[in-house]
């Protein structure tokens, strides 16, 4: 089953399930996805590239059956060459990951294409924008993270986010621009007018005992364009 990125022009605000409670992870995404989202953020860590260990591939098959969200899966691992398929087989629809960990990164792309499913590279904060130079007009997303990966609830680092300005000039409007990290009503509006139109947003929803107020608080922000 075949599932794109939502065409570029919209803001989509992607909830994160890293601050869910994942006893009750399908329930969790039932919850936000009845208040109008598109695609849910899955983030995948070895323990390894970063110092934390969350799901992989058996989990996110398991959600597979009980959720028609396009899965935007972040790989926080080390060789992600190696597990593109599993992710593939599991139901990822977008798989991204990190330049920091890829050594031929442009090849990874090709082969999470042909695994039919959409591509993303992302950066770390201190990561320069011209490391993705080659590798970004081929994927359909990028993802600035605008925390250091591995934790969620972290503070936004403003420096970090600001490359999405040189980001959305390399890119052209055509290819969706992700950020991730510290994502809240405050923070929102500043990266969009940074260019970024795709916002994963953990701590601010799953935090909060009400999800579909605090996604809705996010989007009302987004649209009254405060910064
Ligand atoms: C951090 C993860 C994020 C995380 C964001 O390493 O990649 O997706 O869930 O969480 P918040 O929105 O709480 O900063
Ligand atoms: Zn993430």
């Amino acid at each position: 089953m075949m599932r794109r990125l939502p065409s570029p022009g919209t803001i989509e605000i992607v909830p994160s399930i890293l601050s869910a409670d994942f006893a009750r992870l399908a329930d969790e995404i039932a919850i936000v996805t009845s208040a109008g989202i598109r695609m849910i953020h899955l983030d995948v860590m070895d323990g390894h590239f970063v110092p934390n260990i969350t799901i992989g591939p058996p989990v996110i098959a398991k959600l597979r059956k009980h959720s028609d969200l396009l899965f935007d899966t972040h790989l926080m691992i080390s060789e992600p060459a190696r597990y593109v398929e599993s992710f593939a087989q599991a139901g990822a629809n977008n798989i991204t990951f990190h330049i920091e960990a890829a050594d031929e990164p442009s090849q990874i792309v090709d082969r999470i294409h042909d695994l039919g499913c959409t591509a993303g590279i992302t950066l770390n904060p201190e990561t320069p924008v011209e490391s993705i130079a080659k590798v970004a007009p081929l994927c359909d997303m990028v993802l600035v993270m605008t925390v250091h990966p591995g934790f969620g609830g972290q503070s936004f680092i403003d420096e970090a986010a600001r490359k999405v300005i040189a980001i959305r000039k390399m890119v052209g409007p055509g290819i969706r621009v992700e950020v991730d990290g510290g994502i809240d009503d405050k923070t929102a509006p500043i990266v969009v007018s940074y260019g970024a139109d795709t916002l994963v947003a953990g701590n601010a929803i799953f935090g909060k005992s009400d999800r579909r107020a605090a996604l809705g608080a996010i989007r009302a922000a987004c649209e009254q364009g405060h910064v």
